[in-house]
């Protein structure tokens, strides 16, 4: 096991009504609040309606930006900070999926530091300090509610990449499982993947960490079970419930401790695929996955077969692989960027984005030659 520091600052709030404990929440911080959220679920499902009385009942001043769009842009981050600081804000509070949460970081670290948002996402500006975010979290998938990532695109440099500080974790985070009773079942399913994904990820990185690999293995298995329930039944409490509990534990460090680092590299290609035809975050992670471990499986037969075992109780690195294959397929997720009409004719296009931005591994790194075949395996 390697040495490590188990730091999560974040008081998550969790399970029914919870959202009725924000309004106090805020007072923390002060009175001026900015509202950040996407492009208008809250208002259809009633949850801004349910976050505004709770800001009206303390008399907090609101302002708002909205229309955060998924797969986040920069230049929407810059407008955010803009009003924040025009404004004096005093904290943030943000209402969605990871794409709102990861701008709403972002947008408090540029206020803060009166610092332009993209030369803080390529780390060339050290932010010391930051404005408090509240998350009320709507998505159940990336785990940003209770982590110190997040993830933006920048059409003029052609890049979508993340940002890591510690300064990013939300103050407080809410979720309430019943928020997520009207994700459509496309998102639905790829949150389902992108936690199994930030699973994986920890425990394909560097370091032996017996305990961390278990909790690997339970939080798959868990989405494994609830996933296709969810998707059956999408207003059944307890499935929402576990299925958004083990989207916050696949990525707020319980699966990383005693590693030296998670790979990531799956999640580089999948950004890649995001930015070039915008495809949404956990429908290219089923795609890059299976691409992964068959790149990998000659190299890292042991332990991809150890998952298998674990999973689906099979004894060779190719049952592995097709078991996570069937399962995706199981609940509508691509496999093939053919099954999200991405053909062969756009395979240069994709091998050059690969080569131009180096996509690479933490614990596995890509010579060019990999992020050729890799490209090739998801074809
Ligand atoms: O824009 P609105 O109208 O809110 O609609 C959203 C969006 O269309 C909708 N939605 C969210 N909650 C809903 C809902 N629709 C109905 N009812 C609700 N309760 O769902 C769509 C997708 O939302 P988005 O926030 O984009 O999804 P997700 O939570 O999967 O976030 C994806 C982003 O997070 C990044 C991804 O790269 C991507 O940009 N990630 C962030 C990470 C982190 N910070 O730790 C880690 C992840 O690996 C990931 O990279
Ligand atoms: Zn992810």
């Amino acid at each position: 096991m390697e040495n490590f520091t188990a730091y999560n600052p974040t008081k998550l709030h969790f399970g029914k009504n919870i959202i009725e404990k924000l309004g106090e929440t805020t007072l923390e911080f002060g009175k001026r609040v900015l509202l950040i959220y996407g492009k208008g679920s809250v208002q259809k499902n009633g949850i801004y309606d349910k976050v505004m009385n709770q800001l009206k009942s303390v008399n907090a001043e609101v302002v708002e930006y909205s229309g955060i769009k998924s797969n986040p842009l920069v230049e929407d981050v810059s407008e955010a900070a803009q009003i924040g600081k025009l404004n004096n804000i005093d904290l943030i509070v943000a209402v969605g999926g990871g794409s709102v949460i990861d701008s709403a970081k972002i947008v408090a670290l540029s206020i803060a530091n009166n610092t332009d948002p993209w030369a803080i996402m390529k780390y060339k500006s050290k932010p010391e300090t930051t404005i408090p975010l509240i998350a009320v979290l709507t998505l159940a998938a990336t785990g940003t509610e209770m982590n110190g990532a997040a993830v933006l695109q920048n059409p003029e440099t052609k890049e979508k990449i993340g940002y890591v500080s510690p300064l990013n974790y939300p103050k407080h985070s809410f979720l309430d499982p019943e928020f997520t009773y009207s994700v459509p079942k496309n998102y639905t399913a790829y949150g389902v993947t992108d936690l199994i994904a930030h699973a994986l990820e920890a425990y394909f990185g560097e370091g032996e960490a017996s305990l961390s690999d278990r909790f690997v293995e339970v939080i798959i298995k868990e989405a494994m079970e609830y996933g296709p329930l969810v998707l059956k039944d999408p207003e059944n409490y307890e499935y929402r419930a576990n299925i958004m509990w083990a989207a916050t534990t696949a990525l707020n460090g319980l699966t990383s401790y005693g590693r030296k680092n998670g790979d990531w590299g799956v999640h580089d290609i999948g950004h890649n695929i995001s930015y070039l035809y915008d495809t949404a975050h956990g429908a290219t992670l089923s795609i890059a996955y299976p691409a992964w471990l068959k790149l990998h499986k000659n190299r890292i037969p042991k332990k991809i077969t150890k998952l298998g075992n674990q999973l689906f109780g099979t004894n060779s690195a190719d049952e592995t692989i097709k078991g996570l294959e069937s399962f995706f397929k199981s609940i509508y997720c691509p496999i093939k960027l053919s099954d999200i009409g991405i053909e062969e004719n756009k395979k240069q296009e994709i091998v050059n984005q690969m080569l131009k931005n180096k996509i690479n591994g933490m614990a596995h790194e890509f010579s060019d030659d990999d992020r050729r075949k890799i490209v090739d395996l998801m074809m």
